[in-house]
């Protein structure tokens, strides 16, 4: 039951960001530069709501534009109405739904669904990942030199050693593919889809990750802090790997490798 209104809630805010792509909608900015939100991220997280809540109006609920619904419930709903919110509004079709359920303190389905690319993303705690229905995996390179990596920036700059644009140079100026997509639950599912070998961000809320971290651990990755320790949405940083590469670029993140090879 919970499985199919996850499904319900997560098609009908993509029916929604698909009725308002590349059309017209007001656009407006929040904290930081650039840090959009539009009609449609609202429109997105109502019909959400309305679905989760017709089958279950006493579940909590966190929502990226509404905030918190405190419920006295062990079932908490995260929700992230449009992830990729800046792609959206340019008419570029990186961007998604994701909601995480977690229940008692623990994710135990994610769903993320990109409309445009027809790419639905389901994980259930213990039973695997799935895309547009088939299991998947992620990839098998052993060396962060043979892998393609992923990563995005926060709206407001951080300047901080080791920061966001620190990491993304000492990875590129020694040759190693490093991309930039927008949307951190569709970086976390490609992730989970063997496309990259690994995503990390310095400055995620829990919203982003919630559905997208499931994703990656149950398609066989590993997902931690940039301590190497158990990952919580409610902290920003993030590592999600295939597992094989993620001690090293653990290293390359906290720029403990020593001099590196090219
Ligand atoms: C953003 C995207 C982006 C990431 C930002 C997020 P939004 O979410 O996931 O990839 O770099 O940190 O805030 O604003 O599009 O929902
Ligand atoms: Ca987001
Ligand atoms: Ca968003």
């Amino acid at each position: 039951m919970l499985k199919s209104t996850l499904i319900k809630a997560t098609e009908a805010g993509a029916q929604v960001m698909q009725h308002y792509f590349q059309g017209q909608f007001t656009v407006s900015n929040k904290e930081g530069i650039n840090n959009l939100v539009t009609e449609a991220d609202h429109a997105s997280e109502k019909a959400i709501f309305e679905t989760i809540k017709k089958d279950y109006p006493d579940h909590y609920l966190l929502s990226e534009e509404a905030g918190e619904i405190v419920m006295d419930s062990n079932i908490k709903w995260i929700i992230d109405p449009i992830d990729g919110t800046v792609n959206f509004a340019h008419g570029i079709p990186i961007c998604c739904v994701s909601i995480g359920v977690e229940k008692d303190g623990e994710m135990i389905l994610g769903a993320v669904y990109n409309p445009f690319m027809r790419e639905f993303y389901f994980a259930q705690q213990g039973f695997g990942a799935t895309l547009n229905d088939k299991k998947i995996s992620v990839s098998t390179e052993s060396r962060v030199i043979d892998s393609c990596l992923v990563t995005g920036f926060p709206y407001t700059y951080l300047d901080q050693p080791n920061g966001p644009i620190e990491v993304f140079s000492r990875l590129i100026r020694k040759g190693v593919p490093v991309r930039r997509l927008g949307s951190a639950a569709m970086d976390l599912c490609w992730v989970a889809a063997g496309r990259f070998g690994g995503f990390y961000e310095h400055k995620l809320q829990a919203w982003d990750s919630a559905a997208g971290f499931l994703m990656v651990q149950e398609a066989g990755g590993r997902v931690t802090d940039f301590k190497g320790e158990t990952y919580s949405p409610y902290q920003p940083q993030i590592l999600a790997t295939n597992g094989k590469i993620h001690d090293e670029l653990l290293g390359w993140v906290n720029n403990t490798l020593g001099p590196l090879q090219p």
